[in-house]
């Protein structure tokens, strides 16, 4: 069994995340979306409610399953038997930090490769950054997210509520 492991810090996820798991999903006979602790970033959002957004995101899809984990990628890709990591390339701008990264975990553990698939150009401008930001100023975030979890975002964040 081909199993991907895509991870990220999903914080929370965007339509241009799902777009990324319905494709690899069809690459891998099983994807793992793997909530992860970045460390150069603070969460606005728990483990626990990232992983509720994902699965109820891809709740259509049957061979994805959505887990968090808080240690090192490439320990829990060697965990999950999986043969590779997915992920989402939006710009050149995403692309010196990804070609780091990869690099670092094919150090780690040599047996997984990093897959890279192109984000929809309708998705370029999006990220979980602009998400949190327009939702704690109280605007739209109809396009940018789930219908299934926008209102629990605005909820979260939106100061004027
Ligand atoms: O969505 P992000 O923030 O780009 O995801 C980054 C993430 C969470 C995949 C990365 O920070 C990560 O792999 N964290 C787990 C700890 C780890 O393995 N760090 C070394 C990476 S080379």
């Amino acid at each position: 069994m081909r199993i991907g492991v895509y991870p990220g810090s999903f914080d929370p996820a965007t339509l241009g995340h799902l777009d990324i798991i319905r494709r690899a999903s069809k690459l891998f006979d099983k994807l793992i979306v793997a909530a992860m602790v970045n460390g150069e970033k603070r969460s606005s959002f728990t483990m626990e409610e990232k992983v509720d957004f994902l699965k109820r995101m891809t709740c259509d899809l049957p061979n994805v399953e959505v887990e968090s984990f808080s240690g090192l990628l490439a320990d829990y890709v060697k965990e999950k038997q999986a043969c590779a990591i997915v992920k989402g390339l939006r710009a050149v701008s995403d692309f010196e930090y990804e070609f780091q990264m990869a690099l670092a975990n094919k150090k780690l553990n040599a047996d997984v490769d990093t897959v890279f698939l192109m984000t929809e150009q309708k998705y370029l401008f999006l990220s979980s950054t602009i998400v949190r930001d327009i939702a704690r100023h109280g605007g739209d975030i109809t396009g940018f997210v789930s219908e299934e979890i926008r209102d629990d975002i605005m909820n979260k964040l939106d100061q004027a509520k």
